[in-house]
């Protein structure tokens, strides 16, 4: 039935289409335009003495979690891990006194994170959970939960989720580098500028969709494998660009960090294997247009994401390209993974998939 997806074909799609208000929801709950300041909520700990950060989580949760440990390391200066849930808790690792432990997940019920939490707390960690249910099972084990402002999410991958997750971490990485004096005020004042902005970028990104949709058809939906390269800030896009497109088209995908294409994936570039490459034109460009150029020598089929600069670099020896706003690079992130999870979607739709309930997977794992 159509009931729940007002115009949208699939729920997916709506989730989708839905980010840029609840990305906006998310970022007001902890970030006030008025002030331009991130203001979180009391937390049971202070970040200047937080010696480590150990964040878990599965599935496309745990790219969030990635995705954070590059934020904290570069904002605040914070020694992170991050650790699928289900290594976690067997693994045992030994946890730090005085660390933090955050455990991300969309449902607040999946088996394996709630178990490395409560492993984490027998390691006296401090658990502060980031939710889109905040009666969850994690959030009521947790010592302080950051909600995401998502609203229900019915599709089973993940999308909204997703992206308020990354606007909650990344207003506490700000949060952190302000308390731990690594994030100067001028610097905290470009950032949040930056991040208010996010949703409408995101709608302009939406606003491609024809592009996203084109590329699915006449590139990747014909496709048997395809690689996701990306570096820096885009190398957990890359991941979860590569997750949403297998759970939902059921074509195997790679996400691989750019640098370590020479030691394997090469081997497999050729005119049948798209590599697409997450290039917004950072501090790393240079490295990923060199990847890029390289799959090229090779005869390989390159779709790039790319900013107005990388687009003038390197579209004209791409197959496709799409292009995304220039944003400061620490958001980019954000509005990159709404153009994957479009290339994952029209690839789905084209391939005639169950897009909401893909075989064999399920919305919450709660058992093992
Ligand atoms: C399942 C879902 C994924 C989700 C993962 C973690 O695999 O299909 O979309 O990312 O569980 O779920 P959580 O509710 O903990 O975020």
């Amino acid at each position: 039935s159509m009931m729940g997806k007002g115009n949208h074909r699939h729920f997916m799609l709506k989730e989708i289409h839905e980010q840029p208000a609840v990305i906006g929801d998310t970022l007001h709950t902890y970030l006030s335009p008025a002030t331009r300041s991130v203001t979180l909520p009391a937390l049971p700990f202070d970040w200047a003495k937080v010696t480590r950060l150990t964040i878990t989580a599965c599935g496309t949760a745990y790219f969030a979690g990635m995705m954070a440990k590059y934020w904290f390391e570069k904002l605040a200066r914070l020694p992170v891990e991050v650790e699928v849930a289900s290594e976690l808790r067997y693994r045992e690792p030994p946890l730090p006194e005085g660390g933090v432990c955050i455990a991300i997940s969309q449902s607040g019920e999946t088996v394996d994170t709630l178990a490395a939490l409560r492993y984490a707390k027998t390691q006296h960690q401090t658990i502060l959970s980031v939710v889109n249910v905040p009666e969850s099972a994690i959030a009521r084990e947790s010592h302080a939960v950051l909600p995401t402002i998502a609203g229900p999410e019915i599709g089973v991958a993940s999308t909204k989720a997703f992206t308020t997750q990354l606007m909650v971490l990344l207003t506490m990485a700000v949060a952190a580098g302000r308390a731990r004096r690594t994030l100067c005020s001028a610097d905290e004042e470009r950032l949040t500028r930056a991040m208010i902005e996010v949703p409408s970028q995101v709608n302009e990104v939406l606003n491609m969709d024809l592009a996203y949709k084109n590329i699915a058809e006449g590139i990747l939906a014909k496709a048997r494998d395809v690689l996701y390269l990306g570096r820096g800030l885009s190398f957990p896009i890359a991941l979860e660009g590569a997750l949403k497109l297998k759970e939902i088209s059921y074509i195997h995908a790679e996400g691989y960090a750019g640098g370590e294409m020479k030691h394997g994936p090469i081997a497999l570039i050729d005119e049948a294997v798209p590599v697409v490459v997450v290039a917004p034109a950072d501090a790393i460009f240079d490295k990923i247009a060199s990847n890029f150029e390289q799959v090229r020598a090779r005869g390989g089929k390159l779709v790039l994401l790319s900013d107005e600069a990388g687009n003038d670099r390197l579209a004209h020896h791409a197959a496709a390209a799409a292009k995304l706003p220039t944003v400061d690079p620490m958001v980019a992130p954000i509005l990159y993974s709404v153009s994957v999870q479009l290339l994952a979607y029209y690839t789905a739709v084209a391939k005639g998939t169950d897009v909401d309930q893909p075989r064999n997977l399920a919305k919450s794992v709660t058992v093992e």
